[in-house]
């Protein structure tokens, strides 16, 4: 089985997954993020290069205080639970999105996580915290307007590297696979300018029913697709 480099996930169904349970919400985001920590385990396991998760996108701040009160709470505990674990198994992690707007200690955890990892070599874990698609584009836009500006680069000069570097993902291939459970056949926002030419796949599991399998069967069904990029292939196809 040829895994693919990059993986990204929407981690969709939480909500759904506790409702179906006659649990409350936050349920379904306990239990995704222990999910959320096995998935980190076998894609390594499995010599995934890089996994980017999508845990939290700038407009979830919109859902009820209380779910948004309990999903911090989830982050901050997990980051208390599993930064150690993570960085002694070789993990880097890298945080996209605007951490500015969580609270301090998370913050500080945030960026302990990402300094203590650094100099790791095994997978490359991207966690979408905060995170909008547009926004990083428009972030990225007034980085270049800034080299422009202070003369370093000039108009001319713009060219897709200079805007995949001014991106997040700067110097991190673009994603191979986009997996979105709990079926729903969206992007919400999510990589927009990195998915120019990513398989999709979605799968009806819920994100907290996520397991091994689902990664596999999502793999699977990677490998017989026929990437072209826009061109044919040798065989004239
Ligand atoms: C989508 O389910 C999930 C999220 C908005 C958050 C993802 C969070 C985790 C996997 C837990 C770890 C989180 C952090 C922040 C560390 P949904 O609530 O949209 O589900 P629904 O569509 O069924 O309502």
């Amino acid at each position: 089985m040829n895994v693919p480099k990059h993986i990204a996930i929407i981690m969709d169904g939480n909500g759904r997954w506790a409702k179906k349970r006659f649990l409350p919400r936050i349920a379904g985001h306990i239990k995704g993020a222990e999910v959320l920590r096995k998935t980190v385990r076998f894609s390594g396991e499995l010599g995934l290069e890089y996994l980017t998760l999508y845990a939290f996108s700038e407009d979830n701040w919109k859902r009820p205080e209380e779910e948004v009160q309990g999903l911090i709470t989830i982050l901050r505990n997990f980051l208390a639970e599993n930064t150690k674990e993570m960085v002694q198994n070789n993990v880097r992690v890298n945080i996209f999105g605007h951490i500015e707007d969580w609270p301090k200690d998370i913050q500080e955890a945030l960026r302990k996580i990402c300094d203590m990892s650094r100099s790791n070599t095994g997978i490359v874990l991207n966690v979408a915290l905060n995170y909008g698609g547009r926004t990083e584009i428009v972030d990225a836009v007034k980085k270049i307007a800034g080299q422009v500006k202070d003369g370093l680069i000039s108009v001319e000069d713009i060219n897709e590297r200079i805007v995949s570097d001014a991106m997040y993902t700067a110097g991190i291939p673009d994603p191979d696979l986009l997996i979105r459970t709990s079926g729903e056949m969206r992007i919400s926002d999510f990589l927009l300018w990195q998915i120019s030419y990513t398989e999709i796949f979605v799968t009806k599991t819920f994100w907290p029913d996520f397991s091994k399998k689902d990664m596999l069967e999502a793999i699977e069904d990677y490998n017989k697709r026929e990437r072209r990029f826009g061109g044919i292939l040798s065989s004239g196809k």
